[in-house]
């Protein structure tokens, strides 16, 4: 078996591949060629530092990083069912920790869905340390809404993309990568809306708005109760975009979290974040 880098095939060949590898997965994620290139775009994946294991012609698996300032990010990993167990995830993890020494990167992150015990036991091989547990949640849409809320709000402020960039780079708390600044700047046309309450709570959101689906969805609550300013937030961004259904990518288990359940969000499934200096 052989390394490549993932920069020698095409998005297609990589999709195939990726697709392949997911077949029997725990949350059954299916890609398509423009949205693995809209992946890469936007979680910044160097296609040069990706690795495919080959045997002859066939592909075996492959693993992909990013690369950010100082830290790097496997993602996309899989071997195809017929040929796991055999050293092929090892040896596409140690391609990716070598490339991200090559670029001389001080950290690697990652994540793994909550229950993939194979590549947990895989990743814990190769280092990696739990940092926390991330939650994946989802509402779907409603056309009632809680008048108290809707009460308690003094003020509502519309802002756009580049004021959406300000407020997420001035966050207290540290962002998965997923959900870093760096990740929502190659968004397109993010929205956010500033919310405070008559007793002086305030917070922010920010959001993508499609036509199906609010995605890329971060609240920070800046002054007040965050259980209460989360709802408020969330009840205000809801009543705008009543069609909708929306999801939430790793959410932190904290008092915002109390917040999106009573907006209507449930846990749909866990990541586990991990980290491991180089
Ligand atoms: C996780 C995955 C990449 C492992 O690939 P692989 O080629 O089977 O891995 P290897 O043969 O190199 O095994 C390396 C280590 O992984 C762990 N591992 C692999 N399969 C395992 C299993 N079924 N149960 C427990 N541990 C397992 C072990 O620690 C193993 O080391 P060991 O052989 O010394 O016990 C593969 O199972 C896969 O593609 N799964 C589906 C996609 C996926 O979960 N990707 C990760 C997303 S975060």
């Amino acid at each position: 078996m052989d390394l490549h880098p993932a920069s020698k095939f095409t998005f297609e060949q990589l999709t195939n591949a990726y697709n392949e590898t997911r077949v029997d997965y725990l949350v059954p994620m299916p890609m398509n060629v423009a949205r693995l290139m809209e992946y890469c775009r936007v979680y910044d994946v160097s296609l040069e530092h990706s690795c495919v294991a080959v045997e002859g012609d066939v592909m075996l698996g492959l693993g992909m990083l990013g690369v950010r300032q100082g830290r790097g990010w496997i993602t996309r990993l899989g071997v195809l069912p017929a040929g796991r167990r055999k050293g092929t995830g090892s040896a596409l993890m140690e391609g990716l920790i070598g490339a991200a020494q090559d670029e001389g990167l001080d950290m690697m992150w990652l994540e793994v869905i909550k229950g993939n015990d194979p590549a947990y036991q895989l990743f814990q091989k190769y280092g990696f340390k739990e940092t926390r547990e991330l939650i994946v949640a989802r509402r779907a849409p409603k056309t009632q809404f809680n008048q108290e809320v809707f009460d308690k709000v003094k003020r509502i402020t519309t802002l756009n993309h580049e004021d959406a960039i300000i407020l997420l780079a001035h966050r207290e708390e540290r962002p998965n990568w997923l959900n870093e600044t760096e990740s929502q700047q190659n968004v397109r046309n993010l929205s956010a809306l500033l919310v405070e309450l008559k007793n002086g709570g305030r917070g922010w959101v920010t959001y993508h708005a499609g036509l199906l689906q609010l995605t890329r969805l971060i609240v920070e609550v800046t002054v007040g109760d965050p259980v209460e300013v989360t709802e408020a937030i969330l009840t205000v961004l809801h009543q705008r975009h009543r069609r909708q259904d929306s999801i939430a990518e790793n959410l932190c288990e904290d008092q915002t979290w109390l917040g999106f359940q009573k907006a209507g969000y449930f846990d749909s499934f866990r990541r586990i974040e991990m980290k491991r200096p180089l």
